[in-house]
């Protein structure tokens, strides 16, 4: 038996808090609508909710079971598993440092807008809705004319970056014990102001057109095989899985303490969030539509121009109060991912370098805080987004499938996917039959790997990613290399001593 841990979650349920506030954020409210926008609506909500089922929850069991069961982050368990499958942990560790590097600057980007919106600085009315493309890439990013031209860091969103990552260093330095209580607060403050903005986008004119372009099934969308790579990558994106952390914040649970319940729990919630989120963006892009006189088909909604240009244009054109639903919408925001970041940050990085090798939680976290504080200066400049598309297409597609398709192997035949599921049983409600073996042998490493190499492989090296020049599209697999290589090195270094490196006072 693996030697317990002394850090945990205070109750149980702060253990849901944590997971839920880990998986909602930008990808609730602001990626799953733009992916149920490209993909053809209802379909794709079908899609996802077959592949939640199917690999979803499985996934997230397997990685919060193993978390439990072992007692460490991400490589203590594969380590665990076996001393060469080290290194199957430690690449999503590397996943979640370069996420956590920019989407923390993607954060900065809505604490500026809280306070441009407040005082509307693009402009009310018509003119002011036209502006907002032009306002977010020149004068929020100064944006270059390629990944080539870097430019300079802007001084503003520097401040902003450091502020955002203050934040997250007090939230997190203390470790579980306080990640859990504030994960409450944080997810039931989101949860009522995208109440807020959701009551104010379906009594807007023209909301029940954007609703019902949103649950339209066109089922002839269900045979692209798009939707369907679109979806997988969703889930695991939306779980927050194969960034490490979730075995991390699974080591927190009590011996005693339940996984099948919680982890059903927050994937269901979590969805439930993201259908409800895509309530408030429809309404309101049903209002955008109609009061610009435009085809739903016409509006920017792809990628980051849903939350920072079409949201903006729609608070232009808002009857009144534009800057307070602004500055409310910019908040929840930033403040909807901050769980996720300090998720990543502490789940996904601290809690492996701490495991590993026995360092106090405190330092590893402020060291790790400044470090992606430094890191993230370089997508604030002129050049930041094209860089940071690229560090996204890295880690939170390849290096995120990849890691769980090794994982699922190292699992489901390394320690036994049967070995995953009595232990699991052992404290739940429920219990999992034999198909669970199966779905984590076989299903999800031949899904995902399907994903990645369909998805993927095939189109990133038959056409540059994203239109960019060959030698930074290439980065992407320059960075995969990388990151691949890193994660063997700690293999090669003793662990630590000390197991836990808490203070005498969270122990319990
Ligand atoms: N799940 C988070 C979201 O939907 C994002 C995230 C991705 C968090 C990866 C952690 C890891 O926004």
């Amino acid at each position: 038996m693996e030697e317990a841990r002394t850090e945990r979650w205070i109750r149980p349920r702060h253990f849901i808090f944590a997971a839920l506030g880990s998986a909602i954020g930008l990808g609730n409210v602001w990626r799953f609508p733009y992916m149920v926008y490209d993909y053809g609506a209802a379909a794709f909500l079908i899609a996802y909710i077959i592949l939640l089922f199917l690999i979803g929850i499985p996934w997230i069991l397997m990685e919060v079971g193993m978390g439990r069961r072992m007692q460490r982050g991400a490589p203590g368990v594969f380590a665990g598993i076996g001393k060469k499958w080290e290194w199957v942990g430690w690449w999503p560790v590397c996943g979640a440092f370069l996420i956590v590097s920019y989407y923390t600057v993607i954060m900065s980007w809505a604490l500026y807008y809280v306070g441009s919106s407040s005082v509307m600085a693009w402009g009310v009315g018509e003119s002011g809705a036209k502006a907002t493309e032009g306002f977010f890439f020149n004068q929020v990013l100064s944006i270059s004319s390629g990944p080539g031209v870097l430019g300079s860091p802007t001084g503003l969103m520097v401040l902003l970056l450091a502020i955002t990552w203050a934040v997250i260093f007090l939230v997190m330095h203390k470790g579980a014990p306080i990640i859990g209580r504030v994960s409450q607060y944080v997810m039931i403050i989101s949860w009522i102001l995208l109440v807020i903005i959701f009551i104010r986008g379906v009594t807007l004119a023209g909301a029940a057109d954007g609703l019902n372009w949103y649950l339209d099934p066109n089922f002839a969308d269900l045979l692209n095989i798009k939707l369907w790579f679109g979806a997988a990558s969703q889930i695991a994106f939306t779980l927050s899985l194969g960034m490490a952390g979730m075995y991390a914040y699974g080591s927190f649970i009590a011996r005693k303490g339940d996984v099948t319940n919680s982890a059903t729990t927050v994937s269901l919630g979590n969805a439930a969030t993201s259908f409800f989120a895509g309530y408030a963006v429809f309404s309101t892009v049903g209002y955008l539509t109609y009061a610009m006189a435009v085809p739903v088909e016409e509006v920017s909604l792809s990628g980051l121009g849903l939350a920072f240009v079409a949201y903006p244009s729609v608070l232009s054109l808002l009857p009144a109060a534009q800057g307070f639903f602004g500055a409310i919408f910019f908040f929840m925001f930033w403040f909807i991912g901050l769980s996720s970041a300090y998720f990543l940050a502490y789940g996904g990085v601290v809690t492996p370098l701490a495991d590993k090798f026995g360092w106090n939680r405190v330092k590893t976290s402020l060291v790790v805080c400044i470090v992606l504080f430094l890191i993230g200066i370089l997508y604030t400049t002129q050049g930041g987004l094209y860089w940071l598309d690229i560090v996204d297409r890295t880690a939170c597609f390849y290096v995120l499938l990849l890691s769980g398709v090794l994982a699922a192997i190292a699992v489901g035949w390394g320690f036994g996917a049967d070995n995953l599921r009595q232990h699991i049983n052992e404290t739940s409600d429920f219990s999992l039959g034999t198909w669970f073996n199966w779905v984590i042998k076989l299903v999800l490493p031949i899904v995902l790997l399907f994903v990645v190499i369909y998805g993927g492989f095939v189109k990133d090296l038959s056409e540059p990613y994203g239109g960019y020049p060959v030698w930074a599209a290439s980065m992407i697999f320059v960075l995969l290399v990388v990151t691949l290589g890193v994660s063997f090195l700690p293999q090669l270094v003793k662990s630590g001593s000390s197991m836990d490196s808490g203070t005498s006072e969270e122990r319990r």
